[in-house]
């Protein structure tokens, strides 16, 4: 399995973020579709794990209204600044945005839902799946959107995926199935997609996990 590498992450979001929203701004459909398929109810408290520069979190907040609470979190301080910059504060009962990798985190409440939107470095890892996953009540709702490849035999297509989003991923491990680790942490899990596509919505309930070794 390949590893993820944080640092370089880091790095390409650094020179990114100014002009990340623009960059990405064909995927709003989607994120808008896994924002849906979270269900969110007024008054909960949604993560939105590796949140960038913050695209989802006005979507979250309108599903949530000024009862809930975002709890986002991000290595890159590029990216983060601009999050902030996004979202009033009285769009919700609490907004908090943490400087901090999912293998490291420490959210501050358990939440009702994840999000992790285009986030597939930390969706192929363990160690990061597992210290956010904990961290999440029992049954939680989790919507994760990406790309994957396309079918095999649209090998130049998936040619372009691999050599475009050498910015966004650094690890491209399982891209024709990325969601494949986080399923095996969900209930209920199910993924949207198909051989024609390089887009998927997976979903699921967060399975609680056995207490970690002391
Ligand atoms: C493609 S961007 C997606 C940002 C946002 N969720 C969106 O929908 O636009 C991927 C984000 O994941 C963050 N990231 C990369 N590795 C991470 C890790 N190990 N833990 C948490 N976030 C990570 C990056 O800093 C970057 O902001």
């Amino acid at each position: 399995m390949e590893r993820a590498d944080l640092q370089l992450a880091v790095a390409h979001y650094r020179e990114l973020a100014p002009r990340y929203d623009h960059f990405t701004r064909r995927i709003n459909r989607i994120r808008k579709r896994a924002i849906d398929a979270l269900q969110l109810q007024p008054g909960q408290v949604v993560l939105d794990a590796g949140c960038g520069t913050g695209w989802c979190l006005s979507r979250l907040a309108e599903r949530i209204g000024p009862g809930g609470t975002i709890i986002g979190f991000d290595p890159s301080p590029e990216m983060l600044a601009v999050a902030h910059s996004r979202l009033p504060e009285s769009a919700v009962r609490s907004l908090q945005l943490i400087e901090a990798s999912a293998e490291s985190v420490r959210l501050p409440a358990p939440v009702d839902a994840i999000l992790f939107s285009y986030t597939h470095d930390l969706i192929r890892s363990r160690t990061a799946l597992e210290n956010v996953l904990r961290q999440a009540k029992p049954g939680a709702r989790v919507a994760a959107t990406s790309t994957k490849l396309y079918a095999p035999w649209l090998f130049p297509a998936n040619w372009y995926l691999r050599v475009s989003h050498r910015g966004y991923i650094t690890n491209f491990d399982s891209f024709e199935a990325p969601w494949s680790l986080l399923a095996t942490y969900l209930d209920d899990f199910e993924v949207r997609t198909g051989p024609l596509t390089q887009h998927y919505v997976a979903t699921g309930r967060v399975r609680p996990l056995a207490p970690q070794a002391a």
